[in-house]
């Protein structure tokens, strides 16, 4: 068994997931955290590994960027390899002036100006959100390591270049935290099919004033957030 874009066999992938955008962040955070890691699956580049994690099985799986990338990625997780839970950690541009850069983004909710909703062909509009105990365990964790976090709104855009200038500060008057390009695809996917979901974000840059975080500080602050979605994964 296999699909289009994953070579793995239903037995090499975990219950449960965590999901960088990037390949190569998948293969780092594998070879830092997992002991015995197998990598799964090299199609398209879309690296995916399996390895125990303080003795829990745990899967390490790239989504690639953006709604449509998530959507393949995290439909055949959930769907053909049996996956039940799947937590995005990546980095999103902050929108609330709240919010300083490496904070910690909860994705408790989604807003979005991508399409994927309409093919549910729902007779109005559908509010994407994370698994609940997925959102009290990563506070929970949060919290015990001190780490400078926020819970509430994420903007999921199809848009990282726009033609129109202040689209996204047009969300902030509805207090939208921050933006990314693939959370409304996993919870999406998630609910469809009765799976957990939850996205932990990390402050890289703040868009509205053209500020972006060095190399060195991403790895960093990234680490806080992988570190804390490991526990999460682990519990
Ligand atoms: N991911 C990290 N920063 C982002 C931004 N400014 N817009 C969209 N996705 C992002």
């Amino acid at each position: 068994m296999s699909t289009p874009h994953n070579e793995a066999q239903k037995k090499d992938i975990a219950k449960i997931v965590l999901m960088p955008g990037d390949p190569l962040r998948a293969k780092l955070i594998a070879e830092t955290y997992l002991e015995d890691a197998v990598c799964y699956n090299t199609v398209r580049n879309m690296l995916g590994y399996t390895g125990n994690y303080k003795g829990k099985r745990i899967s390490v799986q790239s989504s690639g960027m953006g709604v449509p990338s998530m959507g393949i990625y995290s439909m055949e997780l959930y769907r053909d390899y049996d996956v039940d839970t799947i937590i995005r950690v990546g980095s999103a541009g902050a929108i609330s002036d709240s919010l300083s850069m490496g904070d910690v983004v909860i994705g408790m909710g989604l807003c979005t100006d991508s399409a994927y909703v309409s093919q549910y062909n729902l007779p109005g509009t559908y509010t994407p959100v994370a698994d609940f105990n997925l959102v009290k365990l990563a506070t929970e964790i949060m919290e015990e390591r001190g780490v400078s976090y926020q819970t509430g709104v994420v903007l999921t855009s199809d848009l990282f270049y726009t033609d129109e200038k202040d689209a996204v500060a047009r969300w902030k008057k509805m207090n939208v935290l921050c933006v990314e390009m693939e959370s409304l695809a996993l919870y999406c996917n998630a609910a469809r099919l009765g799976k957990r979901a939850l996205t932990m974000l990390t402050i890289s840059d703040i868009p509205l004033k053209g500020e972006a975080m060095e190399a060195d500080e991403r790895r960093t602050s990234f680490t806080v957030m992988l570190e804390s979605a490991l526990r999460l994964a682990e519990k």
